[in-house]
Formats: structure tokens, C-alpha cells, sequence
């Protein structure tokens, strides 16, 4: 299978699970438990269908959307994920070209793998940085400086993550890092010599954005420990409220799925939140972030921007997402799987394809602007109108 044959996400996975090692692969397209919020993020959007309007005179249409005070020239962006070099040896640098081509914004992971000063210098699209909240209070000052500093504009604190997801696909394969490979696992390497040749042959792995402030690289820490020794569980309201404060500028609390905290971003002064299981792979049983939009926007989409991510696979899932009241749809495995599968490449073709679609899905169902869509052409099979 080559890149030209991928058509959709299912190709995309395809393609990656063909190239990269297993371990890596499940670690991507794993989630917790069960997985059965994993699998419902996209079923949620099969549950809602389309009523289209015709005869509109849609010549043509603006996918343009402002959103955290940034104006995005389409509304869906790529979600900070971890340690994408290993997907490729490229990881955010790919991943970053492509999404400055679409003009949409990325964010870096704490457990990036590429420096966020790297990327501020060569991209102009509005920097995210993703973040973790430790237990250390001086070395989250010292990061948040430190990210200020390199022209960081969206501060973005994870709020689902204070412990790991239980992701017993890794823990079948062993994956961690540093690698703790189970026999199985290691076979699995074996058999993608050409992932191994590259990855080899580029920059050695690293975690810039924790490795001035904590020992990891060379295995003293792991990102089980990590999560575990270094992350605060007893983070609160007060704590992300210092946070907000510090920070001093845009600031989305990610992983928000109650009306009440979403209530409470708003108190305390967040820009916008993300409606966010973490793709399935923290609270298996969580509600799928499609499901538990509308209550959110309700409640809060006049005063706070509402983002959401989870299962979106298509154009016509941004669109829905955006007639219940999302200001902009984030993707994870969408185009992780085609950074595995491609790089920089393989992240330009999908996103391509994601507008594509949804300019085409846009035209079919009568709307010239995402400002156009709205909920009156939405139905729900629950009988619901979300
Ligand atoms: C491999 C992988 C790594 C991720 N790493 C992070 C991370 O470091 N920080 C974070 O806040 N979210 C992380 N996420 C969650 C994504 O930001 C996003 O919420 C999720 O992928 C959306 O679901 P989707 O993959 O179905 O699109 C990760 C997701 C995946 C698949």
C-alpha cells in the first residue's frame, strides 16, 4: 500500500501499521481498558445525521474561523500529541510544515520530541503549548517562562491526565520510554527494519521540553514515572486559577466534559476549554466528547471559546461538531496515523483531504461559512436535538 491510495483515516491506519513497529502502532491507536469510549468518540457522530438545504447558491465557501483570537483559514487543527518522532523521524517538524501550509494551529506536547523554541522560530501559526501540571510549583513557573519566552500564544493544561490511562495494549507490548519491550514486542521490531533504519539514522530521541528540568533521556525517568512521581493528582481549581493568572494571556484548560467545570474555566478566567476524553485513553467509560457538546455550549459557548477532539475521521464530523457550537475541531490519530505513515507528506495529504471534504460537504448541505451552520440542520436518532 502507498500514499496515493490512502483515502481516509482507515487507509491512513492502514498505511501506518505497515510501517511502524507494533508496540509503536498500539501506542498510537490504543486507548484505556475497554476502549469503549475510543470507539463511541466516533460512533457519537454516526448517531447525528444531516438535513441538508439545497438550492443555496454556494459557489463558494470560507472555512475561516477566529478562534482564541487567532483567525484560522479552516476550522479543524491538529491536537498536541506525545513523542512523535517516533511515529517519524520528522515527528513535529512534519507535522508543523504541513499544518503551516493549511494555516491552522498546532500544539506542542509537554512530551514533545521536538523543541517548542524550535518551532516558534520557523513557524508563524499560533503556538500551542500543551502542558502538565507538576507537583514541583517552581518548575511549572520556570516552564510557563520558558514557553512565554519562545512566542508560545495558547497555554493549554491538560486537566484529564493527573494519572496515566490503564492501556493494556501497552503493557501487552511493553511500551514505555525508555523501552521496556516484552518479548513480543521486541519480535515486532524485528520485523520493521526500515522504521528502525530511519529512526537510527536521524537525531537521537529526545523530550525537549522536560529534558533541561528533569533527567529523562537516558532512562532515569520514565514516562510511567513521570506521570506518577512527577505529575500533581491533587491539582484544583485554585491551583489552575494561579496558573491562569501567571500565564497572563490566552489560557484552555483541555479535557473538560462537565458543565460544571466547564462553569468553572469561565470563573477562573480561561479563554476557551477543549471538550476532551483524550481520545479514549484515560477514563474508559467517559462519555464521547461529540455526545456531551451541546450541554457544554449551552451552558457556556457565549462567554468562552468551545473546542472540541475525539474520533473526528471526516469532514462531515467537523461539520457537526461545529453546527452544535464547537469554534474549531482538533485531531489526533487523524494525523498521526498519516505522519506514520508519510510524514510530512502523509500529514499534507490528510489534512487536504479533511478540507476537501469539508468544503464539498459544506457546498452539499447549503452553507457558504461555518458561521451558517447551526443545529437546525442537525438530527438526532435519539430523538434528541443534542
Ligand atoms: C499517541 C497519542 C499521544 C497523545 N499525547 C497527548 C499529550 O501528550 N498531551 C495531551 O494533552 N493529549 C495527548 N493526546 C490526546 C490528543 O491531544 C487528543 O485529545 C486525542 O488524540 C483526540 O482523539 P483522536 O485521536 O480520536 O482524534 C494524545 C493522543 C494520542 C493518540
Amino acid at each position: 500500500m502507498r500514499l496515493n491510495q490512502c483515502f481516509n483515516f482507515h487507509d491512513f491506519r492502514r498505511l501506518a501499521k505497515q510501517r511502524l513497529p507494533g508496540p509503536i502502532f498500539n501506542y498510537i491507536d490504543g486507548a484505556a481498558e475497554d476502549e469503549t469510549t475510543y470507539r463511541r468518540n466516533t460512533a457519537a457522530f454516526e448517531d447525528c445525521d444531516l438535513v441538508p438545504s439545497v438550492l443555496a447558491g454556494v459557489a463558494d465557501v470560507d472555512l475561516s474561523v477566529t478562534v482564541l483570537g487567532e483567525k484560522l483559514a479552516v476550522p479543524f487543527y491538529c491536537s498536541p500529541t506525545a513523542l512523535q518522532r517516533l511515529f517519524h523521524y520528522d515527528g513535529e517538524r512534519a507535522v508543523a510544515r504541513a499544518v503551516e501550509k493549511f494555516g491552522t494551529m498546532f500544539g506542542v506536547s509537554s512530551l514533545g520530541t521536538v523543541g517548542l523554541e524550535e518551532l516558534a522560530k520557523n513557524h508563524t501559526f499560533p503556538q500551542v503549548y500543551q502542558f502538565y501540571f507538576h507537583k514541583d510549583r517552581g518548575l511549572n513557573s520556570a516552564m510557563m517562562a520558558r514557553a512565554k519566552g519562545a512566542g508560545v500564544r495558547i497555554m493549554m493544561l491538560t486537566v484529564d491526565s493527573i494519572t496515566g490511562g490503564n492501556r493494556e495494549r501497552d503493557l501487552r507490548t511493553g511500551f514505555s520510554i525508555p523501552l521496556k519491550l516484552t518479548l513480543g514486542g521486541i519480535m515486532q521490531f524485528a520485523m520493521k527494519p526500515r522504521w528502525a533504519l530511519e529512526y537510527f539514522t536521524h537525531e537521537g530521541f529526545r523530550m525537549p521540553q522536560l529534558e533541561e528540568h528533569i533527567d529523562m533521556g537516558r532512562g532515569a525517568t520514565s514516562i510511567g514515572d513521570y506521570f506518577t512521581n512527577m505529575l500533581d493528582p491533587s491539582m484544583t481549581w485554585a491551583d489552575a486559577a494561579d496558573m491562569v493568572k501567571q500565564w497572563d494571556a490566552k489560557f484552555v484548560l483541555k479535557g473538560i466534559m462537565s458543565v460544571e467545570d466547564a462553569k468553572r474555566a469561565v470563573d477562573i478566567g480561561c479563554a476557551g476549554i477543549v471538550v476532551s476524553n483524550h481520545g479514549g485513553r484515560q477514563l474508559d467509560g467517559s462519555r464521547s466528547s461529540f455526545d456531551q457538546l451541546a450541554e457544554i455550549v449551552d451552558a457556556v459557548g457565549d462567554k468562552i471559546d468551545v473546542l472540541m477532539d475525539g474520533g473526528v475521521h471526516r469532514g462531515s464530523h467537523v461539520l457537526k461538531a461545529l453546527s452544535l457550537g464547537a469554534k474549531a475541531v482538533g485531531v489526533g490519530r487523524y494525523y498521526l496515523f498519516a505522519l506514520g505513515a508519510a510524514g510530512e507528506a502523509g500529514v499534507e495529504r490528510a489534512l487536504r483531504q479533511m478540507r476537501t471534504e469539508l468544503e464539498r460537504d459544506m457546498r452539499l448541505m447549503g452553507c457558504k461559512s461555518v458561521a451558517q451552520l447551526s443545529r437546525r440542520n442537525l438530527r438526532f436518532r435519539s430523538g434528541t436535538t443534542g
